[in-house]
């Protein structure tokens, strides 16, 4: 007797009645027309099943801080630095542990089970550190919350930078972070690069740093990044995050810098909802969209995925975990519309991060860990176009959400009396 079955499900690739077998936490078995036995059985009625989303790029230690102390009047990112500068000193262990912990109720009830989230590293006290260590303790039976030591300030700008930065990795922090371009000089950028990969590749952690975070086109430290990679062997270990500068870089030299990344085999993350609202703020018109290059990278056979970044916070005022809005938001920036650009959207939030984060056992195929999505739509490209409810959530086999299909009634003389969005006849 099977845990759970789930039947008549289309899966991200386009295979259609396709049952999905559960036993003790896992798949068994993913076959096409598939029935047995089982303590629970779902069916999905054609609609699409997909392994859960997953966020590489997110900052715990300030989401739903909105407002505190004040809101930031002018929506940039200086204003949102400045005022996160002013709310650190009021944090407490428990206000950021329940905050934290409210926004992984949110990111289940969507879906989002894996979250890599960069935590400040720049106080000596590192106070968001040991909260968001206890957070992940906490969350772990539902959630993968993986850290990022993130020296906000600087890793050399800053006193104590490296020090706070490497104390964090001993208390148990995954991945090495970086912020280059916020530290004095090009020159100091660069070095800061060398010796947070030199960390990471002494201590067989994987990196991910904030990178070229700017509308500079001469912010190149994501060349120093994939070469570094490669100097220390961390191929497919290094992730570059934000790389906004690329977005107004010379064509000839980015013709010559991404087939490096791709050598080096760069991980990259693009947070579209963040880099729209905040790059291009100097400039009158055309404004820049600041986004970086990610059907050009995805081309090179980069792996990119998409980012939330933040959710009502000092830096940015909306967002509510849904991953499918940073994919909508991701497809129009990138001018994603073809066929199969619609689609590597959709990987950009799922089979892409998981990569990323090198989770283990993620996927629907047999073996893989009974995590997964049953969304209110015929196929990824329509889950983006709707941001489709999340019908059910499954971690381990367990169900551990739930919500309705979005259904409108109406009052209109000669027409239907509900309407439910999804798109009829075949996918
Ligand atoms: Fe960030």
């Amino acid at each position: 007797m099977l845990d759970l079955l789930i039947t008549h499900a289309t899966l991200p690739d386009g295979c259609q009645n396709m049952s999905i077998a559960v036993q003790d936490g896992r798949i068994t078995e993913v076959t096409e027309g598939l029935q047995a036995p089982a303590h629970e059985t779902v069916d999905a009625g054609g609609l699409l099943v997909s392994p859960p989303f997953v966020d590489a790029h997110f900052h715990m230690d300030s989401t739903l801080s909105y407002g505190q102390p004040r809101v930031n009047e002018s929506g940039t990112l200086l204003e949102g630095i400045a005022l996160w500068g002013e709310l650190k000193p009021t944090l407490t262990h428990e206000a950021i542990v329940e905050r934290a912990l409210r926004y992984c109720d949110m990111a289940v009830a969507r879906g989002l089970l894996a979250v890599r989230s960069h935590v400040d590293t720049s106080h000596e006290s590192l106070l968001p550190v040991q909260a968001l260590l206890d957070v992940k303790q906490r969350v772990a039976p539902y959630l993968d919350l993986q850290l990022v030591a993130f020296p906000q300030d600087g890793v050399l700008r800053a006193p104590g930078g490296l020090d706070n930065l490497k104390r964090a990795l001993d208390m148990g922090v995954d991945v090495v972070g970086g912020i280059p371009h916020f530290e004095r000089t090009m020159a100091q950028g660069a070095e800061s690069v060398k010796i947070l990969c030199e960390l990471a590749a002494g201590r067989g952690k994987r990196v991910d740093m904030h990178c070229d975070e700017s509308d500079d086109p001469l912010s190149r430290h994501v060349e120093t990044l994939a070469f570094e990679t490669q100097r220390l062997g961390l191929h497919g270990r290094v992730t570059g995050s934000h790389l906004t500068s690329m977005h107004s870089m010379d064509n000839y030299y980015v013709s010559k810098l991404i087939p490096l990344m791709a050598e080096a085999d760069l991980g990259v993350v693009a947070n579209p909802l963040i880099n729209i609202t905040l790059q291009g703020r100097h400039d009158t018109y055309p404004k820049r969209r600041g986004m970086t290059r990610v059907p050009e990278l995805m081309a090179a056979g980069l792996t990119v995925a998409f980012g939330h970044d933040c959710v009502l916070d000092p830096w940015y005022s909306g967002g509510s975990g849904d991953m499918l809005e940073a994919a909508h938001m991701g497809l129009h920036v990138g001018q994603m519309t073809s066929q199969a650009a619609m689609r590597q959207c959709f990987d950009a939030v799922t089979v892409n991060p998981a990569r990323l984060l090198g989770l283990e056992g993620y996927g629907i195929a047999p073996g893989c860990h009974a995590d997964f999505v049953l969304l209110h739509a015929r196929n990824p490209v329509e889950a983006i176009r709707l941001r489709a409810a999340r019908l059910g959530v499954w971690r381990r086999g367990q169900r551990v959400a739930s919500s309705p299909a979005p259904v409108a009634q109406l009052r209109l003389p000669g027409r239907p009396s509900s309407i439910n969005f999804i798109s009829t006849g075949s996918s």
